[in-house]
């Protein structure tokens, strides 16, 4: 497993106003989805790429395209869903597929409510977007769901980590090609199973249910 905690102070900014317990919901949903921009130019070196013979007004020159098959985005719902346009904007010709997981704020149990993917994931390039990574239950649960279908290739875009999902998955997804992109990776988690100093509840922000 790579991990890569992208470092821009660009990102750090809007980190900081996102962080803010006073930051409104539509401020929230807005910078989610700015910092997922940035983030994806990140998360995508690695995209696959195919040679493609163009003309330009002047000469004909050999560029390049994304390659077939298209890469499949997968937000797990509900926060991810907040980060998908900005993965879109980057990426437009991208397939989309969903996850619905939701934490057992009690166990800290994550449970699948929802799955709509392909279900042969052979050869295609797979970037799972969460905000965050806690216990890594959740993100943990939906890499394996892909890796069973098939994937051998997964990139999670998240906006924040805690150590100890990334020491989880790291255990959890040993021996496979998984990488790991973050906005940044914070100090540890509390007894609530809350990142610390995080953000709060990232599904809660963005859609107001606060
Ligand atoms: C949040 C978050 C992750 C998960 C992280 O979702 O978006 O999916 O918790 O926690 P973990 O690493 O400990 O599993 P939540 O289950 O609250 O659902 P929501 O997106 O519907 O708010
Ligand atoms: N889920 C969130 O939304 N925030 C956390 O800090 C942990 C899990």
């Amino acid at each position: 497993m790579r991990v890569h905690v992208a470092d821009h102070p660009l990102i750090t900014h809007k980190l900081t106003v996102l962080r803010d317990v006073n930051t409104p919901s539509p401020v929230f949903r807005a910078l989610v989805e700015e910092l997922m921009t940035l983030l994806a130019y990140e998360g995508t070196r690695g995209v696959k790429v195919e040679p493609v013979e163009i003309q330009t007004p002047v000469s004909p020159t050999t560029g390049v395209r994304i390659a077939e098959p298209r890469p499949l985005i997968v937000p797990i719902l509900r926060a991810g869903l907040g980060m998908l346009e900005g993965m879109t904007k980057l990426v437009p010709t991208a397939e989309v597929g969903f996850l619905g997981m939701a934490r057992n704020e009690e166990t800290l149990e994550p449970t699948t409510y929802a799955e709509r993917l392909p279900d042969d994931l052979t050869g295609r390039q797979c970037f799972v977007l969460d905000p965050m990574l806690a216990t890594g239950g959740s993100l943990a649960a939906a890499i394996e769901f892909l890796l069973k279908r098939g994937a051998t290739d997964v990139t999670a875009i998240c906006i924040l980590a805690a150590p100890e999902g990334l020491a989880f998955l790291e255990q959890e997804l040993e021996g496979h090609d998984v990488t790991i992109v973050l906005g940044a990776l914070d100090e540890r988690l509390n007894e609530l199973g809350y990142i610390v100093p995080g953000l709060g509840d990232a599904g809660d922000r963005l859609y107001g249910t606060v």
